[in-house]
């Protein structure tokens, strides 16, 4: 399923690419924080036994791009930067509702939006280094885009059920619109999103 409203600006690409250790180093806390995200899933929701084996699964996974993340900066000489904030994702997460089921639903809506757009960039990613000639990075991130593509579709398998198709489709299509309008926003730099 497509869900992103919008496609990256094609001068994005020469942007993230300028701090390559900058990039790298945000990247890796992407994976981080994709990997708490869904143990604080885990934790939140223990009683939803199906979703606890999908959600544990994930997190070991995005803990698996963590380490590869890591190799690959220590193979080009380099150790991760501290983190800051990511503004994309803090804006996406305001949009969660406090109130169930509203709120499972919205955090794994938020979470499918930044898989799917995290997919769309490690794939420009992929497309940009290859076309520079570094083999290594172009499949390091093929590899990697393919498997947010997956997640994508996970958190959606779990959020469709909790409403009816009805409300599922508009509230996908309102934080679809919102993810574009944030993402549209903010300057492009050497990072994920
Ligand atoms: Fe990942
Ligand atoms: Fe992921």
């Amino acid at each position: 399923m497509k869900i992103l409203r919008s496609c990256t600006h094609p001068r994005w690409f020469a942007a993230s690419a300028a701090d390559l250790q900058g990039l790298l180093s945000d990247h890796l806390h992407c994976e981080r924080k994709a990997a708490e995200n869904a143990l604080a899933l885990v934790r939140r929701y223990p009683h939803r036994g199906e979703s606890v084996t999908q959600l544990g699964r994930l997190a070991h996974e995005e803990t698996s791009h963590v380490v590869q993340v890591a190799a690959l900066l220590g193979r080009r000489g380099w150790t991760p930067r501290a983190d800051s904030p990511n503004r994309y994702a803090r804006a996406l997460l305001e949009e969660v509702r406090g109130r169930e089921p509203d709120r499972l639903l919205d955090a794994l809506l938020v979470a499918a939006f930044i898989e799917a757009r995290s997919h769309e960039r490690l794939g420009l990613l992929a497309r940009g280094f290859a076309a520079r000639g570094d083999g290594e990075l172009a499949d390091f991130y093929a590899a990697l885009g393919s498997a947010e593509e997956r997640h994508a579709e996970i958190f959606l398998e779990l959020a469709e059920p909790l409403v009816p198709p009805d409300a599922f489709a508009a509230r996908l299509e309102e934080l679809g619109g919102r993810e574009a309008e944030i993402l549209g926003a903010l300057p492009h730099g050497s990072r994920v999103h």
